[in-house]
């Protein structure tokens, strides 16, 4: 497997935000999609320089907008033996509330399925997604709070935690909204690397990002009214 290269991921982010400058007026889904996406991922591309990480990013095709994407889902699941895949991340964002994503929760239902990855970890409405796919039924998962009806419609054997910043059942890790997703990067680095709690404080320094460590802390379900008969 290729090394996780920060060069790549750097030449990624420059593209992007060099796309995003060249258009005219300011395209929202590459703005949605940089900070779902690279939000969480920017510790993961410091984790790097400190601890052997592939990364590889899947999608249903290569065809533009596909500067970040390394695999088809049957390319990858050619390439990868079921249980090679330590962490699968999904994403959300306005596409994981279309009404197509049958390619994505079959893909999501095969690499996941009878906990066959390591660690499961969705962002934001990526809940919604994995939800889709079943993997999720019975399982302990929080969402972003201004979509809590809409997935959890789409989810209704998983057991949806509120209030939570984040929640971790067992080998699922989940964030409310897509600014929680760092925060559970953080938590995710701290817990699961032998020198993960020092790793994050150089990291907050190097992002300047002070993340929330307080799993509970979670001021949106007030505000959106979230009902919580699953709380943390
Ligand atoms: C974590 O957040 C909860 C909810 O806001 C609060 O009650 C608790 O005191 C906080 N814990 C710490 C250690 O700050």
């Amino acid at each position: 497997m290729p090394p996780f290269s920060t060069t790549t991921l750097l030449t990624i982010l420059t593209l992007l935000i060099l796309t995003t400058l060249a258009t005219p007026s300011p395209p929202l889904p590459y703005a949605i999609f940089l900070l779902r996406a690279f939000g969480p991922l920017s510790p993961l591309q410091l984790l790097a320089r400190h601890h052997l990480l592939t990364l590889h990013l899947p999608a249903r095709t290569l065809a533009p907008p596909s500067l970040a994407r390394t695999h088809t889902f049957a390319s990858f699941l050619a390439d990868f033996a079921l249980g090679a895949i330590d962490v699968l991340i999904i994403p959300g964002g306005a596409r994981a509330r279309s009404p197509d994503l049958g390619p994505e929760v079959d893909f999501i239902r095969r690499v996941v399925g009878a906990g066959q990855v390591g660690h499961l970890v969705t962002i934001c409405t990526g809940s919604g997604v994995a939800a889709q796919a079943g993997v999720l039924d019975g399982r302990r998962v929080t969402t972003n709070r201004g979509a809590w009806a809409t997935v959890g419609a789409v989810g209704p054997a998983v057991k949806w935690v509120a209030p939570a910043c984040w929640a971790v059942d067992g080998n699922i890790w989940s964030p409310s909204g897509v600014s929680a997703g760092l925060d559970l990067i953080f938590a995710f680095i701290k817990g699961k690397y032998p020198d993960g709690p020092a790793l994050a404080t150089k990291f907050s320094g190097l992002i300047e990002y002070q993340p929330n460590t307080n799993s509970s802390h979670d001021p949106w379900s007030g505000y959106f009214n979230i009902p919580t008969p699953n709380q943390l």
